[in-house]
């Protein structure tokens, strides 16, 4: 009887040692499993924050473009055709430089009349000075030279400056057309190759 008492004790034993291991590979497989579980919802999280930022990039950049339609691209160039005061404003003999700045555009007026030069050398298009104490134009870049009626005399120029269209307005103004131009050919004085560009008041 004790001899069935001690074997019932040895049994409860290697019971109990038998239900220890198995917790403790319970455990290990619950601690694996967990594992497992956190390195494939990582990788959830990486794809779905991936995603996330895709749609997020391509919201901003629909929304720039959309704010961006809102300003169309315009570029503000001055008016061909403008208004350049009265006749009497200009002195017989001299070289007006009030409208070079924003229109490119000498006034001159002689005792013939009045004509408008496009302030463009010809050489490669730079804007030429006015020099009144030389009374000639002079470019800047490569040094051509020009007389007070726009004829090239000096410097690598090929020809004389170009002239615009001068006409009086119904209120006694002079008016300077830019979209109608007077190609001066070399060699010839620009007076006589246009003389419908001189305006006679
Ligand atoms: S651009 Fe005027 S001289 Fe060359």
């Amino acid at each position: 009887m004790a001899k069935e008492k001690a074997a019932t004790a040895e049994e409860l034993e290697a019971l109990a040692e038998r239900r220890r291991q198995e917790q403790v590979a319970e455990r290990q497989k619950r601690e694996r499993e967990k594992a497992q579980r956190g390195g494939l919802w990582s990788r959830r999280d990486f794809f779905g924050r991936l995603s996330w930022g895709g749609f997020g990039v391509i919201s901003l950049i629909s929304l720039l473009a959309f704010v961006r339609s809102a300003f169309p691209r315009v570029l503000f160039v001055p008016p061909s055709t403008f208004k350049a005061g009265f006749p009497a404003d200009y002195p017989v003999g001299e070289v007006s430089e009030k409208y070079k700045t924003e229109f490119r555009v000498w006034i001159v007026r002689e005792p013939s009349g009045f004509y408008a030069i496009f302030a463009k050398c010809t050489h490669l298009g730079c804007t030429p000075r006015w020099l009144a104490s030389e009374n000639k134009y002079k470019c800047p870049c490569h040094g051509s030279g020009y007389y007070k009626t726009g004829y090239n005399f000096e410097g690598p120029a090929p020809r004389p400056m170009d002239r615009v269209k001068l006409t009086v307005a119904e209120d006694g103004q002079l008016v300077v057309d830019k979209s109608v131009m007077f190609r001066m050919q070399p060699g010839v004085d620009p007076n006589k190759q246009h003389p419908e560009s001189i305006l006679k008041v």
